[in-house]
């Protein structure tokens, strides 16, 4: 599998980007969708980086999107001004302080899938925030079927809670290459009968979020009328086993280095363990926990921490020493795991980007709350 160049002499196991490839996956996506007058969103949990962010809402980007209260801190610190918090989020003692200070700050949108949490955004948001409805177009994780919309209709308009819209995540496209049509399919028509039910209860949905790597493309059409794809960015091989990249966009490696043949013959050990690159195994055609591009007929069978355990399979053996490159099944878990990434450029490095939400889905330490 041929990957983009870098430079063999780095320390590894480090996390390398190539910045031509990032820039027109950026570019792709961005004006796919704008084609379509579909708004762009990027969910920033893959990448969490405020630069990789500036560099989306500058192509084009209406906002980002993220997971936790503590990654929309990061990049509204970064001066991104525009959020959704695509979570059903419960706003309750400092959590809730610090979500009425962002929205001082930023355009806030949060999710919701309950009467229950609306009565607990009345209490403790107020009318600060904007807020979406969950639907659950087939992922079976978060939301509400359609039928389920009304009731919080009505309890937003009686609480004054300011709801914007509806969003879904069609996350069941991760199936297998045959579940994505489907699955963009089963957005776009939840959303729309969502969208009717809200407006038949009083409230004009303004905002219709679907969104996935795999159906952003599929499912980009009216009513629909926002995106929020995040992994297309650096793609990985559950992109390309989806049909959402070539091998050839694939803008995020893991470099590592060989460090044991000892142990048993036909086996090489890395050191590129499950703190590296987590612990996704591939769909199909792919198998183990990354590809090996310089042995592809290697599989990276088995992951402690710091220690990637691969068999060679009727393919060569590498030598300790040498340096390989892993490309990830899925980009999220890397740059959940690595402090920075490293950029290059032609083959050169041009520069070093901190992972700047890295752990940001956890408690921040507290001095960061202040
Ligand atoms: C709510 C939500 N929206 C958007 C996305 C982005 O999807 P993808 O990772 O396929 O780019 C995710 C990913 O998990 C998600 O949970």
């Amino acid at each position: 599998m041929n990957t983009f160049a870098f430079p063999r002499s780095l320390t590894t196991p480090c996390l390398v980007v190539d910045l031509s490839r990032l820039e027109a996956n950026i570019a792709r996506m961005t004006s796919a969708l704008g084609g379509r007058g579909v708004g762009l969103r990027p969910h920033a949990k893959t990448h969490k980086s405020v630069r990789i962010a500036a560099m989306q809402v500058e192509a084009g980007a209406d906002g980002i999107t993220v997971a936790t209260l503590d990654e929309a801190e990061v990049f509204a610190a970064a001066g991104i001004s525009d959020i959704f918090i695509a979570y059903t989020v419960w706003p309750s003692g400092d959590k809730a302080r610090r979500m009425r200070r962002l929205a001082e700050r930023v355009r806030l949108r949060v999710g919701t899938d309950s009467v229950h949490a609306i009565e607990q955004i009345a209490a403790t948001l107020g009318d600060s925030v904007e807020v979406s409805i969950e639907i659950n177009s087939g992922a079976g994780r978060c939301g509400v079927h359609p039928s389920g919309v009304a009731p919080i209709v009505t309890a937003a308009l009686e609480h004054g809670v300011r709801l914007v819209g509806v969003f879904t995540h069609g996350g069941h496209a991760y199936y297998g290459a045959d579940a994505v049509v489907p699955a963009a399919e089963d957005e776009r028509r939840t959303l729309h009968e969502a969208a009717e039910v809200m407006r038949d209860a009083g409230i004009e949905p303004l905002v219709i979020s679907a969104g996935s790597t795999p159906t952003a493309l599929h499912s980009s059409r009216p009513p629909v009328n926002e995106e929020r794809p995040g992994g297309y960015v650096f793609g990985d091989l559950d992109a390309v086993v989806h049909g959402a990249c070539e091998v050839d966009d694939l803008a995020a490696v893991v470099v590592s280095t060989v460090v044991s043949v000892a142990a048993k013959a036909g086996q090489f050990v890395i050191d590129c363990g499950s703190k590296a690159i987590g612990k996704e195994e591939a769909t199909l055609p792919f198998s183990g926990f990354g590809t090996i591009a310089e042995f592809p007929r290697s599989v990276l069978v088995k992951l402690s921490e710091e220690h990637g355990i691969v068999t060679a399979g009727t393919g060569p053996m590498p030598q300790v020493g040498d340096v390989v490159t892993v490309v990830p099944n899925h980009s999220c878990p890397v740059l959940a795991a690595m402090s920075e990434m490293v950029v290059v450029k032609d083959g050169d490095v041009v520069d070093t980007w901190p992972v700047d939400a890295r752990h940001r889905h956890q408690n921040p330490p507290l001095l960061s709350r202040q």
